[in-house]
């Protein structure tokens, strides 16, 4: 796929120096440009704060941070022929200046096709200055294209979000803006649109006459590593729910857009946003984490984490239940539940059929707690389940769940990672893995309410599938069930 990159364009990474350039982005690249023709392979200019550093030291750096935090060796050749470096110091609007001059310098020197993207890898509390800056600083445009890619989180609630988008609107187009979600990225999220809308099977299945209840759950069996600084700000909420599994349950719960154009699939995902109900108190638990054990050993509580703070009220997961009011899901229960230092790292989509309108076998079949279901799994092990009932062999009579399944793994080789895929797009110019604009202010307004008045925190021990208070906010009668079976 990679042969589709046909010129060299120029990929300047605002905010180099952070974790997300040496771990996801550059390791990223590097694979990417390996299909690619030598005279066709893209540029990249690192950006940061240290100005001290210079192109040789830089390069150094990602050498080593690519191999310790990502495992990736990247070639000395490489680096030295495509990574550049580029100071801002603390960002004003001299450095922009003086960074729009090295853009001009390395197109002419390199020879580039004058297209760019911009990515900004920050802290969500300098995208308003390094955006006013890029644009002050006449780096909008270009003799190409311009592209901006902006990372997760986008804003802290509604009206944050709707005040960055002004902003950035300010300097660029919306088609000039790629909000990554990198959910979206991963094989199995791309999959659901092909899996929903290129088989009949399932579509005549899909709606509230057929379908019960539907469950996403993206569970976690680490805890929140070395970035409580951040996380205590944000929470499972903001973190995980608004952004991935909104995505997920949008992808499941669209109706078929009217083309495989990025606009006509945002249109749709914005649709079912728009037809969600208020969500109630009742609709939802936050949990966080205390002592327990994963796998075997001890870990400690989310208030002993390093930079949270001892009495934090913030959440490490969250269960809830929405509806959407639609023709098509009218009464059908989705319930999204995501958490950390939970059991086992899983992320599922359970679509839980209704029971047939008379069971011949009771109390069998859907007296059990497994109806017909299809489980969509997205990692690991990607793949797909349906689950029906069958007789076992013989006697007494007995009813069973069994499954028919399809994995990732036995049919293809494996995936690329989700950046990889992401940042082809957008040198591509393919906005339909992206968040647009309407997409993630439809999506703050919904959870908005909730972050203004949060329920009160239950706590779970750490390796258990969340707490006791969320058992009613999911299908599964055993809490976790769709996470673990
Ligand atoms: C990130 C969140 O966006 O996604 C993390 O900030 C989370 O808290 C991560 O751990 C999960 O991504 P993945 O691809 O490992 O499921």
């Amino acid at each position: 796929m990679n042969q589709w990159v046909n010129r060299r364009d120029l990929f300047v990474i605002v905010g180099a120096s952070g974790d997300l350039a040496s771990r996801k982005l550059l390791p990223a690249l590097y694979r990417l440009s390996h299909d690619v023709p030598a005279d066709k392979r893209f540029r990249i200019l690192g950006v940061a704060t240290d100005s001290e550093r210079n192109d040789e030291a830089f390069r150094q750096k990602i050498l080593k941070e690519a191999d310790e935090l990502a495992g990736v060796k990247i070639d000395q050749k490489w680096l030295d022929e495509t990574l550049f470096y580029q100071s801002i110091g603390h960002g004003g609007p001299d450095e922009y200046h003086a960074l729009a001059a090295r853009v001009a310098a390395l197109e002419k020197s390199q020879q580039l096709s004058g297209n760019r993207v911009f990515y900004l890898a920050l802290p969500p509390t300098i995208f308003p200055l390094s955006i006013t800056r890029l644009g002050e600083a006449g780096l909008n445009q270009s003799d190409g294209w311009t592209r901006l890619v902006i990372e997760k989180p986008f804003g802290r609630d509604a009206e944050s979000a709707e005040a960055l988008n002004r902003l950035v609107h300010k300097y660029f187009e919306e088609k000039q803006v790629y909000r990554i979600d990198h959910y979206l990225g991963k094989e199995t999220v791309q999959n659901l649109l092909v899996f929903r809308f290129a088989n009949s099977l399932f579509e005549p299945l899909w709606n509230r006459d057929r379908v019960e209840s539907v469950e996403i759950v993206v569970a976690e069996s680490l805890g929140i590593e070395h970035r409580g600084r951040y996380y205590d700000t944000a929470g499972a909420l903001r973190d995980m729910i608004q952004n991935h599994l909104t995505q997920l349950l949008t992808l499941t719960a669209m109706e078929p857009p009217a083309s495989f154009e990025a606009d006509a699939i945002q249109h749709e995902k914005v649709k079912v946003l728009k037809s969600i109900r208020p969500i109630g108190p009742g609709d939802v638990v936050f949990g966080q984490y205390a002592r327990g054990e994963i796998d075997g050993k001890p870990v400690p509580s989310y208030r002993q984490e390093p930079d949270v703070a001892p009495d934090s009220h913030t959440e490490t997961f969250v269960a809830m239940r929405l509806r959407i009011s639609n023709w098509r899901w009218q009464g059908v229960p989705f319930y999204l539940r995501t958490g950390k230092r939970l059991p086992s790292r899983v992320s599922r989509i359970l679509v839980n059929f209704r029971c047939p309108p008379v069971s011949l076998f009771q109390p069998f079949a859907c007296s059990s707690l497994h109806p017909n279901a299809l489980m969509i799994t997205i990692q690991p092990d990607e793949g797909f389940d349906v689950q029906f009932e069958v007789k076992t062999p013989g006697l007494p009579f007995r009813v069973v769940t069994q499954n028919l399944h399809f994995r990732y793994s036995e049919a293809f080789e494996p995936s690329p990672e989700a950046y990889e895929t992401l940042l082809l797009d957008v040198l591509l110019g393919d906005a339909t893995q992206f968040v647009r604009d309407d997409w993630v202010e439809a999506s703050w307004r919904l959870y908005t309410p909730i972050l203004e008045t949060p329920p009160t925190i239950a706590l779970y021990p750490a390796g258990n599938w969340g707490p006791k208070e969320a058992e009613r906010l999911s299908a599964s009668p055993l809490l976790g069930n769709a996470a673990a079976s």
